[in-house]
């Protein structure tokens, strides 16, 4: 067993890594949440070999994005599958640390990890890239509209978005007056996270905006993906997926 691999055993981990050894990353959970990471990788992967073709060796020019990264792990599954570069980008530097160690006890040198809040990022110096992830965030978030900008920002390609939603509003509005009535695209549940900001998921402010199914897709298309669609999940996976509490929608910049 490497120095990094020890290292790495010696903590717990949100995702349960098989490494070099065949031992395998402890979580700490004790494995309750293993099946949407599994859940949420298959999809993603669905995904991608739809988009970039199921051939690893293929796909040393692509690069990636991964806002949120926690501790790395769909940056490791997207260097493990091809992928040329990788920046994972997360807003707690504890993660940042964890992702580095991963990437190199795995020794995927393909990936880079930065600290930084999603809404700080430079856009035009980090420059368009063919796959951004943005996932488990944006229901973290108090301006998810604005995080959603700098995904599309960042995109040059396809975009995955996986979030917890609420159930929606729809319907008409007088706005203003009975004469100006307009439809409602969709609404935002509010969660109070403000006693959680110190757990290593959460909001980094604690006012959260959830949004409904119909908010994000009208949103995802008014900050400028061309096409949206919500991905297929499979019939065993986590069951806020299979039961519609969370989705996975994929953004097209065509
Ligand atoms: C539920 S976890 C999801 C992690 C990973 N993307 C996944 O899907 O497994 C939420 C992540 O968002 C990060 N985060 C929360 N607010 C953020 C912000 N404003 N900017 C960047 N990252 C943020 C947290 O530190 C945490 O790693």
């Amino acid at each position: 067993m490497s120095d990094l691999e020890a290292q790495v055993l010696a903590k717990t981990w949100f995702y349960p890594y098989p490494l070099p050894s065949g031992r395998q990353a402890p979580t700490y959970d004790g494995g309750v949440l293993d099946l949407i990471h599994h859940t949420r990788t298959q999809m993603m992967q669905a995904a991608l070999n739809q988009e970039f073709g199921a051939d690893a060796g293929t796909r040393a020019e692509l690069s990636a994005v991964d806002l949120a990264c926690h501790q790395g792990w769909f940056s490791v599954q997207l260097a493990q599958s091809g992928f040329g570069r990788v920046l994972a980008v997360d807003a707690r530097p504890e993660h940042v640390a964890d992702t580095r160690l991963i990437a190199r006890t795995l020794g995927l040198d393909a990936i880079d990890a930065e600290q930084s809040d999603i809404h700080a990022l430079d856009t035009a110096a980090l420059g368009q890239h063919d796959l951004v992830l943005c996932l488990g965030l944006i229901y973290h978030l108090e301006n998810p509209v604005g995080a959603l900008r700098i995904a599309r920002a960042l995109c040059r390609r396809l975009c995955l978005v996986e979030t917890q939603i609420v159930p929606g509003q729809t319907g008409w509005v007088d706005y203003g007056s009975y004469r100006f009535v307009r439809p409602l695209k969709g609404s935002f549940g509010i969660i109070d996270e403000t006693g959680e900001t110190h757990g290593p998921e959460a909001s980094t402010t604690g006012i959260c905006l959830v949004p409904s199914l119909e908010a994000l897709l009208w949103i995802m298309q008014r900050v400028g993906f061309s096409r949206v669609e919500v991905l297929p999940v499979p019939e065993d996976g986590y069951e806020q997926l299979v039961h519609h509490k969370r989705v996975m929608v994929a953004g097209w910049v065509d």
